[in-house]
């Protein structure tokens, strides 16, 4: 199974929606974190990526950020409502702002109280429980009290990013420690992490014959196609056919961002981020980034951007440097 992984800042509903019109080859997606809100009411803008009527088509399963036991419960509640079977914690976000406050893989130091939030929320849970974790937060070694926690409970699976919350997305993953941890796990579990080619997911699958899923992230950003090559025999040729495909899907997906109501200015920023992983789809990505990041000009941006579209040569399938 091939899941979509939740990429906060480019996976909601409009990419979403745009890269499910135009390729093919993902079965699941994880939407970016919904934040358990500070006062009493989480917010209603929140859920608006999780509507279904916002994901026509599509198998969404929601995530959820925080360690506010009521709060997920009720957050919960209301993703049945939406007809939602599971639900996600994301046990993974490195951001020093969210793990100082124990979220994300700032909790996973803590395996105690993290029990303490499991024993709360499992028995009153009206739906699923998926985990989205890291081996840690300081330390890889963490993971093997957390796998005895993670044990303990009823989980529907665990999705683990084999990175530790201070390497933010960067750096070497500890496959050591998960080669040590997957025995002792008594869950299903999907790989989440530098799935960039065909290449690199086959490896994987060859070292991790017991995974039940592959979630891609950056790799499907630098390379909507990524999904279909992987069910290939043979990495075919970048074509006119392919370009074509790319070109339909970037206008789709800007259609979609202009949907949104942002001012101009802030859809640059938008487009400007998207290009961060776009430019890999071209040969000389660094230059092509470089030269759009300068434009401040909307029409200035879509005009050169839509010559690179239409002319700059494609970058022949491979592996993709996507860090970042
Ligand atoms: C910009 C960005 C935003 C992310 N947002 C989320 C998120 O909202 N929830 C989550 O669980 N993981 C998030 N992640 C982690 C990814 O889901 C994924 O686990 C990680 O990037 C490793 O996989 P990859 O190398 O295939 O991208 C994010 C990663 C990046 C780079």
């Amino acid at each position: 199974m091939m899941l979509m992984a939740p990429l906060q800042g480019f996976t909601e509903a409009e990419f979403r929606r745009a890269w499910s019109r135009h390729f093919t080859g993902i079965h699941q997606m994880v939407s970016p974190f919904i934040p358990l809100a500070e006062g009493t009411r989480f917010r209603q803008q929140h859920l608006r990526d999780v509507l279904p009527e916002a994901n026509p088509g599509l198998t969404i399963i929601p995530q959820v950020l925080g360690n506010d036991a009521p709060k997920f419960l009720l957050l919960a509640r209301r993703l049945q409502e939406l007809g939602y079977a599971t639900v996600n914690w994301n046990l993974g976000c490195p951001k020093p702002a969210v793990a100082r406050k124990k979220r994300g893989s700032g909790l996973l130091p803590f395996p105690d109280l993290l029990r303490q939030l499991l024993d709360e929320i499992i028995p009153a849970l009206p739906i699923a429980l998926s985990i989205k974790t890291r081996l840690g937060y300081q330390r890889p070694e963490e993971f093997e009290k957390l796998t005895e926690v993670f044990n303990d409970y009823p989980l529907q699976n665990l999705v683990i990013h084999p990175r530790i919350g201070v390497q933010m997305y960067d750096g070497e993953m500890h496959l050591e420690t998960l080669d040590a941890a997957i025995g002792k796990l008594k869950h299903d579990w999907i790989f989440s992490g530098d799935i960039t080619d065909r290449e690199s997911f086959l490896a994987l699958r060859k070292r991790y014959p017991t995974a039940s899923g592959w979630m891609l992230g950056r790799g499907v950003l630098a390379n909507p196609f990524l999904a279909e090559q992987i069910k290939l025999t043979a990495t075919p040729m970048p074509s006119q056919a392919h370009r074509h495909r790319l070109v339909s899907f970037y206008s789709d997906l800007m259609l979609e961002l202009a949907d949104k109501g942002r001012s101009p200015l802030s859809q640059l920023g938008k487009k400007k981020d998207y290009w961060w992983y776009f430019a890999r789809w071209f040969t000389e990505a660094d230059q092509i980034f470089h030269r759009l990041s300068h434009l401040n000009d909307p029409h200035a941006f879509d005009a050169e951007a839509g010559r690179i579209l239409m002319q700059q040569p494609l970058t022949p399938f491979g592996p993709r440097e996507v860090r970042g």
